[in-house]
């Protein structure tokens, strides 16, 4: 979904949509466009294939603390697809950054469906204008809702993978972190183990919700707002998680916000440095996931550049740490080993990273032909008998991966023109990935931030702190329907 602000040159899309919106008591050309027009208007656009599907306007004049919603359409063949929601969380949002504390709208009394999209951000009834709409002589509800502007107090529930994490925040602030992870339960596997990590969240989440209450020194009615991810991840994991934030949010009667894990982990620097500083280069690196983003804005405009086709960069580490003999998780045992090797000694291959590979897959990464290329290496050593060097092939495996990730995302940021690149996921403890970041953002004069390690990894504070964003910019709360989405896109902030 493309929204953006609206221009002089929306004019005709915009008057087609109205005609078929609205038909006889339609705007005309001239109205429409001085409104686009005026300088106390704010007016944006939501297309699809560049055509645009759906218009809504604002209006707040300098000095008063009121904002009127002047209309708002969407075309009839794409109702039902969560555009109009999206049209008033631009609107909400720009009316709070104009520094209202109250929004005003008419609406059709008989048109029920406009009103249950205004009840649930929060506008009452509060009055009625008599035949106002001609020439069908329908009355207009007079509707308002207040704008918020109190820091919420967000509980954010994790359990996507294999931590079970429930952060409490108010506003950008962290008042408590807790997680609790099943690791140690997949480490005879190898891997994390779907089934197990769900029965592990069954378990720890009552525990953990407690003490987060503890730490934080609040009764859960003390609470505005629940946060939950809810894709992408491990669906079993995730329904564990899930349930019990709207068991919670039923419970105590406070709204849920069912948000992306992906985005949490950027809004995690939220907590660590105030605000997400766009646009940045986001790489996230996990046993789960190797993505590059694009984030021009945490809410409304996060783009995946690319992702890993086959193993993410923790899962390599964990099988390549098999391979060699080490135990799971593999990554620290790595970096230690790595330590004492020489990272030039093996020239192990750069996933995706050729000429004919980066055409199609410049930003997308690939690691199971480093770990095959590992196992291989490892295998004609025994074969012949000869001793395998660990360190050696740890440091050059260790090497590649880090190699290949920083090479990416530093491309990312020039070619996309993004002086920022912001680490997240649990691989970021990576002493050579942290060194080598640090040393070519420094060469290429890029900003590098990396949220201190327990916001790195899973956790429920990122979850909280992008739901606390969302309250603070407007966003109406998730219907309690949101399901589950293992493949969840990047896009999707809110469900
Ligand atoms: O983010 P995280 O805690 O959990 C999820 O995967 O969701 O990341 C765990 C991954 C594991 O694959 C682990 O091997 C890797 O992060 N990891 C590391 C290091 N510490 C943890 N990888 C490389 N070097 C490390 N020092
Ligand atoms: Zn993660």
């Amino acid at each position: 979904m493309l929204i953006r602000e609206a221009t002089e040159k929306d004019l005709s899309g915009i008057m087609a949509l109205e005609q078929e919106c609205f038909s006889n008591d339609a705007w005309s050309e001239d109205v429409m466009n001085s409104e686009l027009i005026a300088s106390h208007t704010f007016y944006v656009v939501v297309l699809e294939d560049e055509k645009i599907i759906g218009y809504a306007g604002l209006s707040k004049l300098p000095g008063s603390n009121q904002a009127d919603i002047q209309t708002i359409a969407t075309s009839p063949s794409v109702r039902g697809k969560g555009y109009g929601r999206a049209l008033m969380n631009a609107l909400t949002a720009k009316a709070k950054e104009l520094s209202a504390t109250e929004i005003f709208l008419e609406v059709r009394a008989d048109n029920t469906t406009a009103q249950k999209l205004y009840e649930m951000f929060g506008f009452t009834r509060i009055g009625i204008r008599k035949n106002y709409y001609q020439p069908d002589n329908v009355d207009a509800f007079v509707m308002k809702t207040s704008i918020n502007t109190k820091e919420p107090i967000v509980l954010g529930i994790e359990s996507s993978c294999d931590e079970t994490g429930i952060g409490i925040v108010r506003g950008n602030q962290l008042l408590a972190n807790v997680i609790s992870s099943s690791m140690e339960q997949h480490a005879i596997f190898g891997g994390v183990v779907p089934e197990v990590a769900a029965r592990a969240h069954l378990e720890a989440l009552t525990p953990v919700l407690d003490e987060a209450l503890n730490k934080a020194n609040i009764a859960l009615d003390d609470i505005d707002a629940i946060a939950v991810t809810n894709g992408p991840g491990l669906a079993g994991a995730l329904m564990v998680g899930i349930s019990a934030a709207k068991a919670l949010s039923v419970a105590t009667g406070k709204p849920i916000y069912a948000v992306n894990h992906l985005v949490g982990h950027v809004a995690a620097d939220i907590l660590a440095n105030g605000e997400v500083a766009t646009p940045t280069i986001a790489l996230l690196v996990s046993g789960g996931h190797t993505s590059l983003l694009l984030v021009r804005d945490l809410l409304n405009d996060v783009q995946l550049l690319g992702e890993t086709i086959d193993d993410a960069a923790g899962e390599a580490f964990d099988k390549v740490a098999r391979v060699l003999g080490l135990p799971y998780p593999g990554g620290p045992q790595i970096d230690r080993v790595a330590k004492d090797g020489n990272p030039s000694a093996i020239r192990f291959p750069r996933g995706l990273s050729l000429p004919k590979d980066m055409a199609e897959h410049r930003y997308d990464f690939s690691f199971s032909g480093l770990k095959t290329a590992v196992a291989r290496h490892v295998e004609v050593l025994e074969d012949r008998g000869e001793e395998v060097n660990l360190p050696d092939v740890a440091a050059s495996f260790r090497e590649a991966v880090v190699d290949v990730l920083v090479s990416k995302a530093i491309n990312a940021c020039k070619e996309n023109g993004v002086p920022r690149l912001l680490l997240g996921g649990g691989v970021t403890a990576n002493a050579r990935l942290r060194e080598v970041a640090a040393k070519r953002c420094l060469e290429e004069g890029i900003e590098l931030r990396i949220p201190p390690f327990d916001l790195c990894t899973d956790n429920g504070a990122m979850i909280a702190v992008l739901g606390a964003q969302l309250i603070m910019s407007g966003a109406a709360p998730s219907n309690l329907s949101f399901g589950a989405n293992s493949t969840l896109q990047v896009t999707k902030v809110q469900s």
